[in-house]
C-alpha cells in the first residue's frame, strides 16, 4: 500500500525517539512492499522558535493531507515562562481539535520481565492487558467557564452523538478482543453520566450484540484498577475521568517509556504519540527509551493503515528485545548494563527485518 505519514517530532527527546519509530516503519515498508511517504512538520517549541506559532497552519495542513501523524513530544524549560502567551502545549491541543481526534486509546500491558520494577506486587500485575478509551474533545475541559472574584464554574456537557461515536470506537476494539467493555461514569450523581449510560446501553444493544457491557462508577473503577487490574479489558469513559484513570493505569506498566497512544477521529488521520513528555533532563544524551514511540508506530499501522500483521510484528519485536535484555537506562535501572536509543532501535529493526 501507499501511505503518507506526517512526522511531528517536536522538542527534547521527541526527535530522538521519533527517529527510531520512523526507522521501524521504513523497515516494515521495505519488507512488505509498502510505500510510506514521510513529511516532517514543525510543532511545539521548535515551531515557536522557527515561526512564532506552536502549530503553524502549514503543519495542520500537512497533517490533514496525511493518512496518519507520528508525534514525538513537545515542551521544555526554554518555553516555560508562566507569563508567556504562546506555549508549546497549545500546539498539541489545537492539533487534537483540528484533527477532531476525539478517541484517545491507551493500551496498558506490563511486560512480564519488568514486573519487579512496577509499584504494585508482581502477582497482581500478571495478565494485566487493558485498553482505556478516553473521550478527548468534550466534557468539562471544553465547557463554558466563568470566574468572578469569589466564584467560578466549569460546565460539563455531552451530546448524544459525542457519546455514540466514542462508544462505537471502544465497542469495536472490545469486539476484536475479549468482547468485554466497561463503561465508567458517575451516573449516581451527574446528569451527563446518566445520558452517557443510557446512550452506551442503546449503542451496545443495537449495534454490538457480541459485546458484554458493564457499568462501573468512577470512584470504584479507580479502586479496582489497583485491586484487580487484570479483571479489565476495554474501558470507555469521558474526558476528565479518562485523564485521571489513564495516568493511574499507566503506573501499572512500570515505565512511561513503554506506553504508546493513539488519538482517532472518524474520518481524518489518526495521531500517534508516546504518552511521555519531552524529558528535558535527558534530552540530547541519546539515552531515551524509544519503545513507546515504536509501539505508537505499531498502533499507527493497526488503526490508520489497517496493517494488522505488520503491527503485530512490531509489537512482538519490542516485546522480544525487552525479553532479551535490550534495555535503556529507565528500564535497566541505574548502574545496570543498558543500551542507548539508537541501539534499542537497531535491535527492533533487526527483528522486524527478519519477520516476514
Ligand atoms: P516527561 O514525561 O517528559 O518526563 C518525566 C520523567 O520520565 C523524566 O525523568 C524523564 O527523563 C523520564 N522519561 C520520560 N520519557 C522517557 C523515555 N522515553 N525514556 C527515558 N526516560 C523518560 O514529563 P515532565 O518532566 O513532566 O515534562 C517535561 C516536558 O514535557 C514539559 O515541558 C511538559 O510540558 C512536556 N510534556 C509533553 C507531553 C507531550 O508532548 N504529549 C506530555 C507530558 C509532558
Ligand atoms: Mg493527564
Amino acid at each position: 500500500m501507499k501511505a503518507k505519514i506526517a512526522v511531528l517530532a517536536g522538542d527534547g527527546i521527541g526527535p530522538e525517539v521519533t527517529t527510531q519509530a520512523q526507522r521501524v516503519l521504513q523497515v516494515i515498508a521495505d519488507n512488505w512492499d509498502h510505500t510510506f511517504e514521510f513529511e516532517d512538520a514543525l510543532v511545539g517549541g521548535a515551531a515557536i522558535d522557527a515561526v512564532g506559532d506552536p502549530l503553524p497552519d502549514s503543519t495542520l495542513k500537512t497533517c490533514r493531507e496525511s493518512d496518519a501523524v507520528l508525534f514525538g513530544a513537545i515542551g521544555g524549560p526554554k518555553w516555560d515562562d508562566p507569563n508567556a502567551k504562546i506555549r508549546p502545549e497549545q500546539g498539541l491541543l489545537r492539533l487534537r481539535r483540528g484533527l477532531d481526534a476525539f478517541a484517545n486509546i491507551r493500551p496498558v500491558k506490563p511486560h512480564p520481565d519488568l514486573l519487579e520494577a512496577a509499584p504494585l506486587k508482581a502477582d497482581r500485575l500478571e495478565n494485566v492487558d487493558l485498553v482505556v478509551v478516553r473521550e478527548l474533545t468534550g466534557g468539562i475541559y471544553f465547557g463554558k467557564k466563568t470566574r468572578d472574584a469569589d466564584r467560578a464554574t466549569d460546565e460539563c456537557a455531552y451530546s448524544v452523538p459525542e457519546i455514540e461515536r466514542i462508544v462505537r470506537v471502544a465497542a469495536r476494539i472490545a469486539a476484536d478482543r475479549s468482547g468485554q467493555l466497561t463503561s465508567v461514569d458517575k451516573a449516581n450523581v451527574l446528569e451527563t453520566s446518566r445520558l452517557w449510560r443510557a446512550t452506551t446501553e442503546r449503542v451496545i444493544r443495537d449495534e454490538f450484540p457480541q459485546v458484554r457491557l458493564e457499568h462501573v462508577l468512577v470512584d470504584a473503577a479507580a479502586m479496582h484498577l489497583l485491586q484487580k487490574p487484570a479483571a479489565f479489558d476495554v474501558i470507555v469513559t469521558e474526558n476528565m475521568f479518562g485523564d485521571i484513570l489513564t495516568d493511574e493505569a499507566s503506573v501499572l506498566a512500570g515505565s512511561m517509556g513503554l506506553l504508546p497512544s493513539a488519538s482517532l477521529s472518524d474520518d481524518g488521520p489518526g495521531l500517534y504519540e508516546p504518552i511521555h513528555g519531552s524529558a528535558p533532563d535527558i534530552a540530547g544524551l541519546g539515552i531515551a527509551n524509544p519503545y513507546a514511540a515504536i509501539l505508537s508506530a505499531s498502533m499507527l499501522l493497526r488503526h490508520s493503515l489497517k496493517l494488522e500483521e505488520e503491527a503485530d510484528v512490531v509489537e512482538r519485536a519490542v516485546w522480544r528485545v525487552i525479553h532479551e535484555g535490550v534495555l535503556t537506562t529507565d528500564l535497566a535501572g541505574e548502574g545496570k548494563r543498558s543500551v542507548n536509543t539508537q541501539a534499542a532501535g537497531d535491535a527492533v529493526c533487526e527483528i522486524v527485518a527478519t519477520s516476514t
